[in-house]
C-alpha cells in the first residue's frame, strides 16, 4: 500500500536564499574499482553513466560533509550561523545512530540556538526536508531553515559487492530557506510518496534494532546497502515519473512551463526514461552523475547547488527536483527561482 500526497502551501511563500556544496577530494575511478571487483569501466558506465565518485577520508564523517556545505550555502545567502533557527539534515548514514547529525552540525557551523535533527528517507531526504522545513518557515514558526543532505555512503558498502559498490560515492548539499520577498522566487508545490510494503527492495539490514551490533558479537546481517537493483529500477522510474507529473499539476503548471529539471542522480538510464515519459527537452535536465555516482540524500542537493552555480538558472525559471530512494519514498519539487 503506498501513499502519496501534495501538501498545501504554507500560509506564506518560501524562497531558496542560497545553496552549497561539498565533495570530499578523493576520486574513485571506475578503473580502480576494475582492480578489487569483478566488474569494467565499460560495465558501470553503460549501465549507469558513472564515471567516477567522491570517497571521504577517514576521520571525515557526514556531518564534517554536511558542514562544509552548510557554511557555503549560509555564505551565499548572507545568513550567519548564528542566526540559523532550524537545522535539518537528511541521511541514510549518520556519524552515529544517535544523537542526530545535524545536532554535530550545529556545533560545528556554531549555530547554537538551532533546533536541529535529522530526517531518514533516503534519496528523497533532501526534498522531504525542504518541504517540512518550507512549512516550518512560511507557518512564522522560525524565521529561517538550513536543509543539508549529507551521505557517507561508502562506510556502508560492500566493497566486495559488484551489485552495489560500484553506484554510490560520498557528499553533501545543503539550501538556506528564507521567507519569500515582495516579487522574489518561492517554492511553488511539492510531492512526498511512500511505500513500505517495498522496504526490503533497498536497504542497510544490520546495524539497527532489528539486528543489533552488540559488543562482543558481529551482527547477523551487515551494516551495508543491499538491493533488488532491477526491481528498485522499475520503482524508481514509475515513481520519479508520477511526482514529477503531481508536483507540476500542483504548481498549477504544465511540463512546457518547466526550464530545468534537476533529477535523482543514480542513473542516467532512469533518467533517460523519466524524461522521455516526460516529453521534456534531455538538453534541460541536469546531470552530475558521472562525477559522484549515488550520493542519495545529497545527490539532489548537491546537483541543485552545481546548477545555481554554473548559472544553469535564472531568475524566473521554474524548476522541477525530484527524487525516488529506500522506503520506498519518492518526492519532488517546483521552484520558481
Ligand atoms: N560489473 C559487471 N557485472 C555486473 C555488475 C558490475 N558492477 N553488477 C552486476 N553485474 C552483472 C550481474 O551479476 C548480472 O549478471 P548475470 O546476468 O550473469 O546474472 C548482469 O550484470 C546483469 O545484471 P542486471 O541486474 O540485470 O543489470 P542491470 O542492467 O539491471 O543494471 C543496475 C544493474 C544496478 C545498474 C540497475 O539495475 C540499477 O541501476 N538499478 C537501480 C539502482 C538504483 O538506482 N538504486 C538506488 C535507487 S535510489
Amino acid at each position: 500500500m503506498s501513499s502519496s500526497g501534495n501538501p498545501s502551501a504554507p500560509p506564506y511563500p518560501v524562497r531558496i536564499a542560497g545553496t552549497g556544496s561539498y565533495l570530499p577530494e578523493r576520486i574513485m575511478t571506475n578503473r580502480e574499482l576494475e582492480e578489487s571487483v569483478d566488474t569494467s569501466d565499460e560495465w558501470i558506465t553503460s549501465r549507469t553513466g558513472i564515471r567516477e565518485r567522491r570517497i571521504a577520508k577517514d576521520g571525515e564523517f557526514t556531518s564534517h560533509l554536511a558542514s562544509e556545505a552548510a557554511r557555503r550555502a549560509l555564505e551565499q545567502a548572507g545568513v550567519a550561523a548564528a542566526e540559523i533557527e532550524l537545522i535539518i539534515v537528511a541521511t541514510i548514514t549518520p556519524d552515529t545512530l544517535t544523537p542526530a547529525t545535524a545536532c554535530y552540525v550545529q556545533q560545528q557551523i556554531g549555530s547554537l540556538k538551532a533546533v536541529a535533527f535529522d530526517v531518514s528517507a533516503a534519496c528523497s531526504g533532501f526534498l522531504y526536508a525542504m518541504e517540512f522545513a518550507r512549512h516550518a518557515v512560511g507557518a512564522g514558526a522560525f524565521r529561517n531553515a538550513l536543509i543539508i543532505g549529507a551521505e557517507k555512503l561508502s562506510a556502508f558498502v560492500d566493497w566486495n559487492d559488484r551489485n552495489t559498490c560500484v553506484l554510490f560515492g560520498d557528499g553533501a548539499g545543503a539550501a538556506v530557506l528564507l521567507p519569500s520577498t515582495n516579487g522574489g522566487g518561492k517554492i511553488l508545490s511539492s510531492t512526498l510518496g511512500t511505500d513500505g510494503a517495498q522496504a526490503e527492495l533497498l536497504n542497510i539490514p544490520g546495524g539497527g534494532s532489528a539486528c543489533p551490533a552488540l559488543p562482543g558479537t558481529a551482527p547477523v546481517k551487515p551494516a551495508v546497502l543491499s538491493m533488488q537493483g532491477r526491481e528498485v529500477f522499475k520503482h524508481a522510474v514509475n515513481a520519479m515519473r508520477q511526482a514529477a507529473i503531481d508536483g507540476i499539476a500542483a504548481a498549477g503548471l504544465t511540463i512546457a512551463d518547466i526550464d530545468l529539471i534537476i533529477p535523482h542522480q543514480a542513473n542516467l538510464r532512469i533518467i533517460d526514461a523519466i524524461v522521455e515519459r516526460l516529453d521534456f527537452d534531455r538538453d534541460n535536465v541536469f546531470i552530475n552523475l558521472d562525477k559522484y555516482g549515488n550520493t542519495s540524500a545529497a545527490a539532489v542537493a548537491i546537483a541543485l547547488d552545481e546548477a545555481n552555480r554554473q548559472g544553469r538558472i535564472k531568475p524566473g525559471d521554474r524548476i522541477l527536483l525530484v527524487a525516488f530512494g529506500a522506503g520506498l519514498t519518492w518526492a519532488s519539487a517546483v521552484i520558481e527561482w
